[in-house]
């Protein structure tokens, strides 16, 4: 089917990042434009949308109190940091898991703990993975975790959490209530994985408010718009939404929103651009 497609949009974080490892081994039949990459996604669909959505799955799957919880954000990307500004202002304590210091030291400055995941296995009681990547949360951190310990996906797929490896360590799993599992360890303790360690917002909730979804569609139909236009005269690579259709898209939406905001004036636009005065 390749010779008849002139080029695609991808939609999320993980997309892009496998359409990008296919083009670094030249695989990529056709160019794709990055959608999670413009601002108007991925500031706020990924942050607002998986922070909100992620915690209205928490809640209708075992409507425990957040308030006094420690809750364990594994990935301080955009949909973690959007996890744990909600969490924590809903009144939990949150700890922060990264593997890149630029990242955690963000988390850190933000006023979150960061520890690794061993330091925090012990001491959580939800742990809630948005990392894009896999196992992690493994047997040797459920070994150390409270009787009650929630786990939670928002991230990836099922495979954040090893999923296998918590198995393996239960002497009894039930459902205790729809979309929350119990897995009963020997010494007695008991975990919860809920949704079965699928995507928490979308399989315990409705997935992201449509009036957060508006600009993440809106740059797929823009750049379906564009894609098709330019794609026969583009490489076969990924690329960055262009700027001004993120630009558009955002005074479309703050218009929406009955929200004005100023212009420069010709001098400030000319300042700006300038080197030679307030040099
Ligand atoms: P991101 O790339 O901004 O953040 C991921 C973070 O996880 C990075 O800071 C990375 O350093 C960290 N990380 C990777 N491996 C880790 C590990 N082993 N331990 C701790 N931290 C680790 O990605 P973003 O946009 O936050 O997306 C994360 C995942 O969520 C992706 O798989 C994406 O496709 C998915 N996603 C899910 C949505 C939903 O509705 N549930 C919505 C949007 C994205």
């Amino acid at each position: 089917m390749l010779a008849g497609v002139v080029g695609g949009t991808e939609e999320t974080t993980t997309g892009v990042i496998r359409l990008r490892a296919l083009e670094a081994q030249g695989g990529l039949g056709f160019p794709v434009l990055s959608v999670n990459d413009a601002d108007t996604k991925h500031l706020f669909d990924n942050r607002y949308g998986t922070g909100q959505s992620t915690v209205d799955g928490l809640l209708r799957a075992t409507n425990m109190l957040i308030a006094g919880k420690r809750v364990v954000v594994a990935g301080f990307g955009w949909c973690g940091r959007g996890i744990a500004s909600r969490v924590r202002g809903m009144g939990a304590s949150v700890i922060v898991l990264e593997v890149d210091p630029l990242r955690a030291l963000e988390a850190v400055m933000d006023g979150f703990l960061v520890m690794p995941a061993a330091e925090a296995a012990a001491v959580g009681d939800v742990f809630i993975t948005a990392t894009g990547d896999l196992d992690v949360i493994r047997p040797e951190h459920v070994a150390r975790m409270k009787d009650g310990a929630v786990l939670a996906n928002a991230g990836h797929f099922d495979v954040e959490v090893d999923l296998p490896g918590l198995a393996g360590l239960a002497v009894e799993v039930r459902e205790v209530r729809p979309s929350v599992r119990e897995f009963e360890m020997a010494d007695g303790r008991r975990i919860h994985l809920l949704a079965e360690g699928r995507v928490l917002n979308l399989a315990s909730a409705e997935g992201h408010p449509a009036s957060v979804m508006d600009m993440s569609f809106a740059n797929q139909a823009l750049g379906a718009e564009f894609i098709a236009r330019e794609g026969p005269g583009l490489e076969k690579r990924v690329y960055a939404v262009p700027r001004h259709i993120d630009e558009e898209i955002a005074a479309v939406k703050l218009a929406t929103l009955g929200v004005e905001i100023d212009a420069l004036t010709p001098d400030q636009a000319r300042y700006l651009a300038s080197w030679d005065r307030g040099t």
